[in-house]
């Protein structure tokens, strides 16, 4: 096991020289985070060749190259990962195998220890603390026992998640009394889990850090995320924050990429928790990709978080987050996006489609980003 991580370090290493025009970007994933990081790297001169199991999908769209095969296909995988310089990807759940077998012909960047962390809250969480970073309470459960005596030391409210593959509040149900666990437990049909303390946030925030394969590392400012549906809604920035409390967000996020050897964009999420009148943070998970409450980046920043992604994983500087102006993303969900002619009327709206056929509910069809003229200076 440690040889074969000293193998892919090296792997990874000998290929450290920046990337040049002409390279190309291998991409894992399809959808709507494909899309933008293809839009680009092609900005920068790259290729890009997206690997997914769909037939037609918003990244292969924008791309110069596409195989369409199973993230399983060992032979579709080798042919994909010999056909470009670097592999990344846009959703967390890629089977650590097929990382495996990608790494073994061409660098996978972020790496395997970020995908396999992120993939798993429980080790997410361990890891973070082990890191002295808070989060919420927890406690592994992976019997109807387990939960009840998770109960009984975390107590009431908690909300109950699946370790893996959870994702716009699947996978979780939120128990407000012990004799709810039964019903519960057989909601997530008994998967290997953990009980969360329920935490009364103030507010949700996030930062979108970055770091090089030198190891330097950058973060955009912190974004306030509103849901809805457990899907987000908006990413308003700045986020009302104290100063030093938005440096110690940005700060905790350098840190997570740094634990993780990470190459990269990675988004983090934090509840914001007030007491008394001080605010204190607590993470409450992190994607090891570019994230939705960063798409402000692509309107407010000179260079976005996809930008930035392509930048890291292809070996070049990163670039500057700072923004020139605040703003507001807001998602356009499902038949929401049937109003792009109303945003698309508005002054300092940047209206972003997918491209996708079908607007089912729940379904992330574009974005729109609204720039404000009263720019707040950065502290
Ligand atoms: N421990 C918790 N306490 C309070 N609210 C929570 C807790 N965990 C999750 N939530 C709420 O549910 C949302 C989704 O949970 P999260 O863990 O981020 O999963 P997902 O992978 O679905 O984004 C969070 O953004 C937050 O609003
Ligand atoms: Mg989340």
């Amino acid at each position: 096991m440690r040889l074969q991580k000293h193998q892919i370090a090296m792997a990874d290493l000998s290929s450290a020289e920046p990337l040049p025009p002409g390279s190309t970007i291998g991409i894992l994933g399809g959808g709507q985070l494909g899309r933008m990081l293809a839009l680009a790297a092609a900005e920068l001169g790259l290729r890009v060749h997206i690997y997914a199991p769909e037939e037609t999908s918003p990244a292969a769209e924008v791309a110069g190259n596409a195989t369409r095969a199973a993230y399983e296909d060992e032979a579709a995988l080798i042919a994909f990962a010999d056909a470009v310089d670097v592999v990344t990807y846009e959703f967390e759940n890629v089977p650590g195998e097929t990382a495996r077998i990608l790494s073994e012909h061409a660098p996978v960047r972020p790496g395997p220890k970020a995908l396999a962390i992120s993939q798993d809250r429980l080790d997410e969480k361990n890891f973070l603390n082990g890191l002295g970073i808070a989060t919420a309470p927890f406690a592994q459960v992976d019997t109807l026992d387990d939960l009840i005596s998770a109960l009984a030391k975390l107590g009431t409210p908690a909300v109950l998640k699946t370790r893996r593959f959870g994702y716009d509040g699947k996978g979780q149900v939120k128990i407000d009394d012990p004799s709810e666990a039964a019903a519960a437990f057989d909601a997530i049909a008994g998967a290997p889990a953990i009980l969360e303390g329920f935490m009364p946030f103030e507010k949700e925030v996030s930062v979108i850090a970055a770091r090089a394969l030198d190891g330097t590392s950058a973060a955009y400012d912190v974004g306030e995320n509103v849901h809805r549906d457990h899907i987000l809604h908006t990413t308003t920035i700045p986020a009302a924050l104290d100063a030093s409390v938005a440096e110690e967000a940005r700060t905790i996020a350098a840190r997570i990429a740094h634990g993780l050897d990470y190459v990269g964009v990675i988004g983090v999420e934090f509840f914001v928790l007030t007491n008394g009148d001080k605010r204190q943070l607590c993470v409450n998970e992190f994607a090891p990709r570019v994230h939705n409450s960063g798409h402000w980046t692509s309107d407010a920043c000179t260079v976005s978080q996809f930008e930035q992604h392509i930048r890291a994983i292809a070996g070049w500087p990163l670039g500057n987050p700072s923004r020139h102006s605040d703003a507001v993303m807001t998602n356009l969900i499902g038949a929401e996006a049937d109003e792009w002619i109303t945003h698309a009327s508005m002054p300092h709206c940047a209206v972003h489609l997918y491209g996708k056929r079908e607007a089912r509910p729940g379904r992330k069809m574009g974005h729109v980003t609204k720039l404000n003229s009263g720019f707040t200076k950065p502290e």
